[in-house]
Formats: C-alpha cells, sequence, structure tokens
C-alpha cells in the first residue's frame, strides 16, 4: 500500500546567494510541468522577497493570524503554540493566498525585536498541518542555519543547498548538511552553485562530498529583472536560471 506523500522541498543557504530566485524558479516549473497537481509556496523568510519573485501581493500572514490568535485566547501569549493551533487550525487557511497553479502563504515578519523562535515553532505546525492538503511544497527558508537547528524543515524530503562560488557560501552549506543529517528527514540533498563568474570556479570549490545538481553562472537578465521588479514566470526559457533549476529538479528525480 503506497500513501501519498507530499514532496517538500527547501532552499538553504547563507545570505544572498540566491534562494529565494531559485525557489520561485522551482515553483514556475513545477505550475509548467504539474497543472493539475496541488503545489504551495512558503515564503519562509521573516525578511520576505518570495512573493515579489513570484509577482503576488501578500495581505494576511502567518504571523498576523498568531497575533490574532494570541490576542483572542485568554492566556494566549504563555500557551504553546501547538494548544493555539489547535483552535485556529483552519484560520491558517485564511492567510493562502490562491494564484494560477499555485497557492502562496509568508511566515510574515514579527515586530518584537531579536528571538524568532515563536513564529518558527509556528511555522513547523503550519508546514505540518497545510502539506497534507498539497502535492508539492516549496519552502523558500531563512538566510543561515536557525530553521535547521530549529527543526523548521524537519519534514522537508528534498534538500537544496545554495551557495555562491565563496568560501563563506560552501562553509555554510556544509554545516548546514551536518546539521540536516541529524534534523531533517530528507530523501535527498544536493547543492546548486549559483551565480559563478566563470565556468572554471567549480573546480576550486570545496562542497565535500555531496552531490552537485546544477551549477548556474552569473546571469546579467536576472539583475536587470530583479531591478525593473518582474516576476521568474516573465524569464526566457534559455536563461542560466530556468535552465539550471530545472536540471537540478530532474536530478533529484522531481520533474
Ligand atoms: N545566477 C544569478 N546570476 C545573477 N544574479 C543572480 C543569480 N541568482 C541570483 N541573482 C541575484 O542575486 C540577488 C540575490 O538573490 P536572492 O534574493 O534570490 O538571494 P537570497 O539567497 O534569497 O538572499 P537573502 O538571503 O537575502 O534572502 C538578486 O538580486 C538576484 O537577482
Ligand atoms: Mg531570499
Amino acid at each position: 500500500m503506497d500513501v501519498k506523500k507530499t514532496k517538500i522541498l527547501a532552499v538553504a543557504g547563507k545570505g544572498g546567494v540566491g534562494k529565494t530566485s531559485i525557489a520561485a524558479t522551482i515553483v514556475r516549473h513545477l505550475t509548467e510541468c504539474y497543472p493539475d497537481k496541488k503545489i504551495l509556496a512558503i515564503d519562509a523568510d521573516p525578511a520576505v522577497g518570495l512573493s515579489t519573485a513570484l509577482g503576488l501581493e501578500v495581505t494576511t500572514t502567518v504571523d498576523d493570524i498568531r497575533k490574532e490568535v494570541v490576542m483572542t485566547v485568554e492566556d494566549g501569549d504563555t500557551r504553546s503554540a501547538m494548544e493555539l493551533l489547535g483552535e485556529a487550525r483552519y484560520r491558517i487557511f485564511d492567510a493562502l493566498v490562491e494564484q494560477d497553479g499555485f497557492s502562496f502563504i509568508a511566515i510574515g515578519r514579527p515586530e518584537a525585536a531579536g528571538c524568532y523562535c515563536k513564529i518558527n515553532t509556528y511555522l513547523k505546525e503550519v508546514i505540518s498541518i497545510l502539506s497534507e492538503n498539497f502535492d508539492y511544497v516549496v519552502i523558500d527558508g531563512e538566510a543561515g542555519i536557525e530553521q535547521i537547528n530549529r527543526r523548521v524543515m524537519e519534514k522537508v524530503t528534498h534538500l537544496l543547498l545554495i551557495t555562491d562560488s565563496s568560501r563563506k557560501g560552501t562553509q555554510v552549506i556544509k554545516t548546514i548538511k551536518k546539521v540536516a543529517d541529524e534534523l531533517v528527514m530528507y530523501d535527498k540533498i544536493g547543492v546548486i552553485a549559483n551565480r559563478l563568474p566563470a565556468e572554471n570556479v567549480k573546480d576550486f570549490m570545496d562542497i565535500g562530498d555531496i552531490p552537485v545538481l546544477a551549477y548556474i553562472p552569473s546571469d546579467a537578465s536576472l539583475a536587470e529583472f530583479d531591478l525593473k521588479g518582474e516576476n521568474v514566470f516573465y524569464l526566457p526559457e534559455n536563461s542560466s536560471v530556468v535552465k539550471g533549476v530545472k536540471q537540478a529538479l530532474q536530478k533529484m528525480q522531481i520533474m
């Protein structure tokens, strides 16, 4: 008996290496390849960005819902995310944005300075609850290792480690891999080396024994798109990011 298993893809890596662009491009490929499947994009980065890359507008976030629930429930502040969710499970669906071919939800930006732990606990449950209703989930993670450490990514089945050619970038993905081996129940893991300034730099990149899914050269058209505020659905089929991400998805047997 083969029960349906949702494929949960997530991108992780150092800041500014292309996580959001790649997550958005994954969503584009999935919607084009699987028009009949249920696809969900999650912006898990409090700094936001995935919505813009996908060309949509967000009105309600998971954090808005959390705040409302906390306000309306007595002792809301001191009760666990799980308890609160029991009472507000269905409310989560209010934060979903329906697009052509996919749905979208954003974690939002908690105003309180410092700790994102509360919203991260909440987010982990939200991923769990929503995943049951979708065939594919694509998560654009926060830069760095925090969300892996806090087990927010626990249920991820396909973990894409994104790096540029910098030493810092490759160090971060090697650290993430080590922690993910303990804390993420992934089926497949791999690296996308992005924004490579030249063909030969890949020979000098130290990514240990993690399989490489794609090398993506620096693509001037992407920067131009970014400047103009255009979304990934307008990127030409033959742009290096669109081609590279497709290759990565094929290597992971997602497409
Ligand atoms: N292959 C590429 N070639 C050229 N520019 C790229 C490439 N990939 C991404 N970029 C550009 O790099 C910048 C950062 O990309 P992006 O926002 O996707 O990174 P990020 O990892 O999500 O950053 P953050 O950690 O801040 O969320 C953007 O301006 C994007 O257009
Ligand atoms: Mg980003």
